[in-house]
């Protein structure tokens, strides 16, 4: 079991900057990339407590938030990091757009780009648009989340989270619950604890974890009692029922019964911390109280959302008059 600190971890980075030039899945990221955007987060959520949460960090830059998927946390923490970060934002839903008239993404982005855009947030249904959309445009494209591949800024405000409570990710048991078929959070959380040095245990029934995942590097039970066991964090999945062409499970209750964590469970296991990426399907994944127990950090994760899209943002950027603007 790792060992628990209070405060967050004191990990330091050898590199100043992103070898990257877009975040659009943290497969390819180093230790190091992954710990330089834990970092400047966290001097970014000292910003957040001050009186005045705003930076001139960005002033010049244009974002444009493109979502073509339904989302509450992380559209409204990209709009409320640039905010803070003092962007210039313009919010795209494909609702209510021109692509209900038939236009692609390729002209979509294409045409907001026209108006000189520096960076876009996507979110799309489809695993590889925000690559595609690096094949349309200049501007810097983030991964706000792609059907089933990725979802990065997840997994890192995951791991912002997880570091407030552990002194490294070395040795680290997390365990990932549930629906890791049709999940973009458990692949993206997979890529940066191993390579962060955590064991990750997927368990879910056989028909929500996809055949040979061992070979990224993690341990599969279908047993909710193997999974909990020596385990630092449980990171309950929403299941999607939106995502399932046919049912991959007898019933919803049968789900919790096997899979879903109770009260019990967090007194079997008193140092067990609860995380979900929400939305949260009460009574499924976790049972109600258990949402609601002080070692659930849900909340936490939700607040550190903000903190992580700026430290990414801010990375990824290249505004006039960076040095001046830096935080704190
Ligand atoms: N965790 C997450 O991506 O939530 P939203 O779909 O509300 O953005």
């Amino acid at each position: 079991m790792a060992e628990t600190i209070d405060t967050a971890d004191t990990a330091t980075t050898s590199i100043s900057a992103l070898e990257h030039r877009h975040l659009l899945g943290l497969a390819t990221y180093s230790a190091e990339e992954i710990q330089l955007i834990l970092q400047t987060a966290r001097e970014f959520r000292e910003v957040l407590e001050r009186p005045i949460k705003r930076v001139p960090t960005l002033r010049g830059v244009t974002v444009v938030n493109l979502f073509f998927e339904p989302s509450t946390r992380t559209r409204i923490s990209f709009e409320l990091a640039e905010k803070r970060l003092s962007a210039d934002t313009v919010n795209f839903s494909a609702s209510g757009s021109s692509v209900s008239k038939g236009e692609t993404l390729k002209d979509t982005a294409q045409n907001i780009e026209a108006m000189k855009i520096d960076m876009a947030v996507i979110r799309h249904k489809s695993p590889g648009a925000p690559h595609w959309l690096t094949r349309c445009v200049d501007a810097v494209v983030i991964n706000a989340g792609d059907g089933a591949h990725e979802h990065p800024t997840q997994a890192l405000l995951d791991l912002l989270t997880m570091s407030e409570h552990f002194s490294s990710f070395k040795g680290l048991n997390v365990s990932i619950l549930g629906d890791i078929t049709h999940s973009r959070v458990a692949r993206s959380n997979i890529f940066a604890l191993t390579t962060l040095g955590a064991n990750v245990t997927l368990c879910g029934p056989k028909t929500l974890i996809p055949y040979d995942i061992e070979h990224l590097g993690v341990r599969v039970t279908h047993r909710l009692d193997e999974a909990l066991e020596g385990c630092d964090v449980a990171m309950a999945l929403r299941i999607q029922l939106e995502r399932q062409g046919s049912s991959l499970f007898p019933s919803l209750r049968e789900y919790h019964d096997h899979f879903g964590i109770t009260l019990d469970h967090m007194v079997r296991h008193p140092d067990l911390l609860i995380m979900h990426p929400g939305p949260v399907n009460r009574g499924v994944e976790l049972a109600s109280e258990v949402v609601d127990h002080e070692r659930a950090i849900i909340l936490n994760q939700v607040t550190n959302g903000v903190a992580i899209r700026m430290a990414v943002l801010y990375l990824l950027a290249e505004p006039p008059g960076e040095e001046e603007s830096r935080p704190g």
